[in-house]
């Protein structure tokens, strides 16, 4: 169980200017939070990922805010270090900047997160100065933005340079924390990671990011769907929970489970 202090966005500041890395992953639910806690990950994410890696849907388009804060409260509740930061389901980050601000006041509340993340940069910069200006740490989601996949024509690698730079630095100028950057070519995140003062965390945007995040689900091998290529799979869970339960069926079909063991006297 780690005793460090929470890490905050000071913390983050200085990590990149430190040249240390910062490592984010994905959590929907408590024990998933607390592993991640325990195992001193900086942030972890409750994205919307959650209607795919957790709902099963094809997007992330149909996610509510009721949805987000019954996941981020649990996830808060499980952390005692890292960063919760909750994401701005669709369409709450384009219903301009009263609604926006008024939703991410409530998510805060109702999760005790201690940051917000919203899909855009350059078309959001109002939204995330409101945020911030409100004491709302915000990060934006550049490059591939899942909530417009319909609007981009799928999960496809964005390539245009100067979208990427033009979002990156009114993000920044806006105050975002982090800019947060999705499936671009490695060589455009290294130079969109030296142009700005805050970090940029990567998720398919190459090695030269000051931190990295992945959903939790894909890098253990709990999800059986589609993996994207930037996805290292550091365990197969899915692989030994299928063995587990295998044994379990058997050992009940056989009568070999409940055992002495396991029953009471
Ligand atoms: O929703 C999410 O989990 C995300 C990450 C994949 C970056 O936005």
């Amino acid at each position: 169980m780690t005793n460090s202090p929470r890490v905050t966005v000071k913390t983050l500041l200085s990590m990149k200017r430190r040249g240390e890395r910062i490592s984010m992953l994905t959590a929907y639910d408590y024990p998933t939070a607390k592993l991640l806690d325990e195992s001193n990950i900086d942030c972890i994410l409750v994205g919307d990922s959650l209607g795919m890696v957790i709902q099963g849907r094809t997007t992330t388009v149909p996610v509510t805010v009721e949805e987000m804060i019954y996941h981020g409260e649990m996830v808060s509740r499980a952390t005692k270090r890292a960063m919760v930061i909750v994401d701005l389901p669709f369409p709450v980050g384009q219903l301009g900047v009263a609604h926006t601000l008024a939703t991410a006041a409530d998510i805060m509340k109702k999760t005790e997160c201690h940051a917000v993340k919203l899909e855009g940069g350059h078309q959001q910069a109002d939204t995330i100065k409101a945020l911030v200006d409100a004491g709302i740490p915000t990060i934006a989601h550049i490059g591939l933005r899942p909530q417009s996949v319909h609007a981009l024509g799928g999960y496809k690698v964005q390539r245009d340079a100067d979208r990427l730079f033009e979002d990156a630095t009114s993000a920044e100028k806006a105050g975002a924390f982090i800019v947060l950057i999705e499936c671009v070519p490695s060589e455009l995140a290294s130079q969109v990671t030296k142009m700005l003062s805050v970090p940029t965390i990567g998720i398919g945007a190459g090695p030269h990011c000051d931190g990295q995040v992945l959903v939790t689900n894909d890098m253990l091998g709990w999800n059986s769907g589609y993996i994207p290529k930037f996805v290292r799979p550091f365990a197969n869970l899915r692989v030994e929970a299928s063995k587990a339960i295998e044994q379990y069926r058997s050992q009940v079909t056989s009568g070999e489970f409940p055992g002495s063991q396991e029953s009471f006297e």
